[in-house]
């Protein structure tokens, strides 16, 4: 079998962020910034990191700034210019994509997950694609979509970013039930959504960080609601385990769930640590708060 390259990536950005409000109310919510950059702007600067050149926002209304955000950004670099201001458009010109390698598409009424990545079915094609959760805030060494990229690469199917957390919250979550490990491979032998905690096959979970194959649009097609009454990418990714290989990674880094108030505080401060300019006066005025 030969292995396609992954060069594609799909990113689910039509929520409407209601437990951001009033944040939230003009701004879509993965433009909060984790001091001083979008969430959105770490999710692709990840997929980059791990080889994708092509990239989809699976959008919805209010939330064209989403894609304006990489676009160039004419009188703002005029006067960047004018000002000499030239490591600030350096550093938009390191960012700037190129042409065309953006593209959005709609998902109309909120349906779930699942549904988000049907909507991006033509952009997908017949090919492997990533997909990133811009609130999962990933703080890794090797970007998390390159680590996955690595295991499609040597799995040759689909794989999933997992970690474990304590039994007792795995009911947020897609869980795993794992088969044997091989280094950082765990093997998939099923996936539930959402599971109640005493039913749960595993207390390892999915995080929002997928390489899948296009046959999962096939699953998605039968718009078979699940947990929630949503369409949920969980359940036609487990009607790939056993057709296609399948294995979660244990990914090395740290996950932020900045679609979470705490969480979000928390990847401030750990990004802020990790900022050479910054780290000594926040490290020092955190002293002030315990
Ligand atoms: C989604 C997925 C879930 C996964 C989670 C990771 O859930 O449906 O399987 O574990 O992302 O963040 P959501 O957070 O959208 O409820």
């Amino acid at each position: 079998m030969s292995i396609k390259p992954l060069r594609k990536a799909v990113f689910p950005v039509a929520g409407l962020g209601t437990r951001f409000l009033p944040a939230t109310k003009q701004m879509a919510k993965e433009m909060l910034p984790v001091v001083d950059k979008p969430l959105i702007q770490y999710a692709v600067e990840e997929a980059r990191a791990a080889g994708i050149e092509q990239f989809c926002f699976v959008t919805g209304r209010g939330k064209t700034m989403l894609v304006d955000q990489f676009d160039v950004a004419y009188e703002l670099e005029h006067v960047l210019r004018e000002r000499n201001k030239t490591k600030e458009l350096e550093m938009l010109h390191a960012q700037a994509l190129p042409p065309g390698a953006i593209v959005s598409t709609r998902q109309q009424v909120p349906l779930g997950l699942g549904h988000a990545i049907w909507c991006a079915r033509s952009f997908i094609g017949d090919e492997p694609f990533a997909i990133l959760l811009p609130d999962d805030l990933m703080q890794c060494d090797v970007s998390c979509t390159k680590q996955l990229a690595d295991a499609y690469y040597a799995t040759g199917g689909n794989v999933v970013a997992v970690e474990e957390v304590p039994r007792e919250i795995v009911n947020r979550y897609g869980v795993i039930a794992p088969g044997a490990t091989t280094g950082n491979l765990v093997e998939i032998k099923g996936l539930v959504e959402k599971p109640k905690v005493e039913e749960a096959p595993s207390n390892i979970t999915v995080i929002g960080r997928y390489v899948l194959m296009p046959e999962v649009i096939g699953h998605l097609s039968r718009m078979e609601r699940g947990a929630g009454n949503e369409i949920q990418l969980t359940d036609s990714m487990a009607k790939l385990i056993g057709a296609q290989p399948f294995h979660g990674v244990l990914y090395e880094g740290r996950r932020f769930d900045c679609g979470d108030k705490i969480g979000y505080l928390e990847a401030q401060i750990a990004f802020a640590l990790k900022r050479p300019e910054m780290a000594d006066a926040v490290r020092g005025f955190l002293k002030t708060y315990t």
